[in-house]
């Protein structure tokens, strides 16, 4: 294990732009992640948010600007390469293989491994975040609910072992009980050394548990400041919070 300066971050994006064809779909964003934080990114539809997350882990190629991963340049690097590096993304819509039991999709998460018993410990200290989940490890995974699929995709986003976790809209459809306990998850993840930048149209539970906030609108930041004072903000109110 190597011992990093607290002042490196575990997450540094500069300047991100990109596009699909020619539609810009990103412009200049700075964004980081400091260590120990949970991070929350909030735009509206259509802002941005989900190229953002492909655009850090290697899915959309940027056309400009930089992302780096504990002070070392990844930009453009492939997503397997970006999950041996430490970064792990829960997708949007979960993207679960159906047919495949929860253990299956797990052991997915964890297929740039190879320490077989870090692994299976792994699984264990996993599985442990999910106790209502802990019996039903041989059941398809298309069978569960939309929350106990949401827990599944994280499980296996953890399996990878991440230092940086980025999570796309978790709580999108979910109700509230349900948002609760995926917002209590997200917490302990972040507890247990995880930096975590957890993108939400959901804006209440994010700004209530992240403890900095980016808002994202037309593929630009168009505000950044602790979740606490733009929880209070009357702008992300109106918009966002529907006060
Ligand atoms: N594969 C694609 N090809 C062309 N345009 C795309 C593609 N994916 C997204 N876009 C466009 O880029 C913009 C940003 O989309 P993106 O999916 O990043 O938004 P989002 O903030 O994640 O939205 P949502 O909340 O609906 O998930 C939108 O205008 C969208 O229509
Ligand atoms: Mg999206």
């Amino acid at each position: 294990m190597t011992i990093e300066s607290p002042s490196i971050l575990p997450l540094e994006v500069r300047g991100l732009s990109a596009r699909y064809g020619v539609v810009p779909a990103l412009r200049d964003v700075d964004l980081v992640l400091r260590s120990g934080e949970i991070v929350t990114l909030i735009g509206a539809n259509g802002a941005g948010k989900s190229t953002l997350i492909k655009a850090i882990c290697g899915l959309v190629r940027p056309t400009a600007g930089s992302v780096r991963l504990f002070g070392e340049e990844v930009t453009g690097l492939s997503p397997d390469r970006m999950v041996r590096k430490g970064l792990s993304v829960v997708p949007e819509g979960r993207r679960l293989f159906p047919e495949m039991t929860m253990l299956e999709n797990m052991e997915l998460g964890a297929f740039a491994r190879h320490d077989a018993a870090a692994v299976k410990r792994d699984l264990d200290r996993v599985i442990s975040l999910f106790p209502e989940l802990k019996d039903r490890l041989g059941t398809h995974a298309g069978t569960f609910s939309g929350g106990q699929q949401q827990m599944i995709a994280v499980a296996r986003a953890l399996m990878s072992a991440p230092r940086v976790l980025l999570l796309d809209e978790p709580t999108i459809g979910l109700a509230p009980a349900v948002v609760d306990r995926i917002a209590d998850i997200v917490t302990q993840i972040a507890h247990s050394g995880v930096n975590i930048l957890l993108v939400e149209q959901n804006a209440e539970t994010a700004l209530a548990i992240a403890d900095r906030a980016y808002i994202l609108e037309g593929g630009a930041i168009t505000a950044e400041d602790t979740a606490h004072a733009l929880a209070a903000s009357p702008d992300v109110q109106r918009a966002y919070l529907g006060i």
